[in-house]
C-alpha cells in the first residue's frame, strides 16, 4: 500500500492519475512557448508550476475552488480608487513584504524597509524644517527628529521625505469622505543632512477589515491590527528610494503580531513621554498639553543595490 502523503496528510495518487495531472500542467506549461518577452515566460512558467503543485498538494476540491472565485471576486467588487483590496490581500500573505525583501536586499548599514501599505497619497503638503504633519488630524503631538545619510555616513542633503500616518482614532485621511488631508506632508533635509517635523505618537490600528480580507482574517482566527507605526519615503539622487516605517518600543501589539508582518527590530524605536509644560525642541507652546519625541536616523544605500 501506498502511504506516502501530501503536506495535508492526503494520500499520493496512483500512478497513473499523477500522469493525468502531470499532463495538465505540461500542457499548460507548454503554452507559454512561444511567449517572445523571456521575463514573462518565466514568471508565467513558474506561477503555473507552482499553482499546480498547490492545488495537487492539498487536493483542491471544486467546491473550495468556487470560494477562491467567490473571494476573489468579491476582492475586486469592493476594489476602487481609494480602497485596494488586492493590495490588502497581498500584505496579510506576506507576499508584500517578501517582495519587499527580495528587492532591498541588506546593503552596510542600510536602513531596512517595510511595507508600503495602501494610504500614501502624492499630494501631501510641503512642511519646513521642524513644521507640523498633523493638519488637525488628532493624537498626542510628537517631535520627529533624525538625519540622513549614505552607507559611507556623508549626510544627505535635499533628501525628499515624506511621511503619513494614521489619527489618534486609528484612520488616515483619505479614510474619511470630507477630503481632508490631515497626518502627512513632506519635507527636506538641510546642507546636514537633517529634518525634523511634528508628527503624531502613533497608536496601533485595525488594516480596514470590512471586506474580504477582513472575513478571510477572522475565519483564520487573525487579528487585523497592526503595530503602531509612522510611514516614511525618502528619495534622493543616486540612493536606492527607502520605503518604510517606524514603530514604538513597548507597543503591547509588537507582541501579539503586526497583521501585515512589517515589523522589523531595527525600525522599533524609543519615543520618549514629555510631561505636560516640558520645554519643547523649538519653543512650540504645547498649550499645557504633554507630547512625546523621537529619533530616527536613515542611511539609504547606493542606487541599483
Ligand atoms: C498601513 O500601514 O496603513 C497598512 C499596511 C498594509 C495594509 C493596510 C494598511
Ligand atoms: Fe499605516
Amino acid at each position: 500500500m501506498n502511504t506516502e502523503t501530501t503536506s495535508t496528510g492526503a494520500y499520493r495518487v496512483s500512478a497513473e492519475q499523477a500522469a493525468v495531472e502531470d499532463d495538465v500542467v505540461n500542457r499548460v506549461l507548454a503554452s507559454f512557448d512561444c511567449c517572445e518577452d523571456p521575463r514573462l515566460k518565466q514568471v508565467m512558467r513558474s506561477l503555473t508550476t507552482h499553482l499546480h503543485a498547490f492545488i495537487r498538494d492539498v487536493r483542491l476540491t471544486e467546491e473550495e475552488w468556487n470560494t477562491a472565485i467567490e473571494f476573489l471576486t468579491a476582492a475586486g467588487h469592493i476594489t476602487d480608487d481609494k480602497r485596494q483590496e488586492f493590495v490588502l490581500l497581498s500584505d496579510v500573505l506576506g507576499a508584500s513584504m517578501q517582495t519587499i525583501a527580495v528587492n532591498n536586499q541588506a546593503y552596510k548599514g542600510a536602513t531596512e524597509a517595510t511595507v508600503f501599505g495602501p494610504f500614501f497619497t502624492e499630494d501631501a503638503p510641503e512642511i519646513p524644517h521642524g513644521g507640523d504633519i498633523a493638519g488637525g488630524a488628532k493624537g498626542q503631538p510628537c517631535w520627529v527628529e533624525g538625519k540622513v545619510t549614505d552607507t559611507d555616513g556623508n549626510p544627505v542633503a535635499g533628501a525628499r521625505i515624506e511621511v503619513w500616518e494614521a489619527d489618534d482614532d486609528g484612520f488616515y485621511d483619505v479614510q474619511y469622505t470630507d477630503g481632508r488631508i490631515a497626518g502627512r506632508a513632506h519635507l527636506y533635509t538641510d546642507a546636514e543632512g537633517k529634518y525634523a517635523f511634528w508628527g503624531l505618537t502613533p497608536t496601533p490600528y485595525p488594516i480596514p477589515h470590512d471586506g474580504p480580507v477582513g472575513q478571510m482574517l477572522e475565519k483564520v482566527g487573525r487579528s487585523p491590527v497592526r503595530a503602531a507605526h509612522l510611514h516614511f519615503m525618502v528619495t534622493a539622487e543616486n540612493l536606492r528610494t527607502l520605503v518604510t516605517h517606524i514603530f514604538v518600543t513597548g507597543d503591547p501589539q509588537l507582541e501579539i503580531g503586526d497583521s501585515v508582518f512589517g515589523v522589523k527590530d531595527s525600525l522599533i524605536k524609543d519615543f520618549l513621554q514629555q510631561p505636560a509644560g516640558t520645554p519643547t525642541p523649538d519653543g512650540r507652546d504645547l498649550n499645557g498639553q504633554d507630547w512625546a519625541r523621537t529619533r530616527f536616523d536613515i542611511v539609504l544605500a547606493p542606487a541599483n543595490t
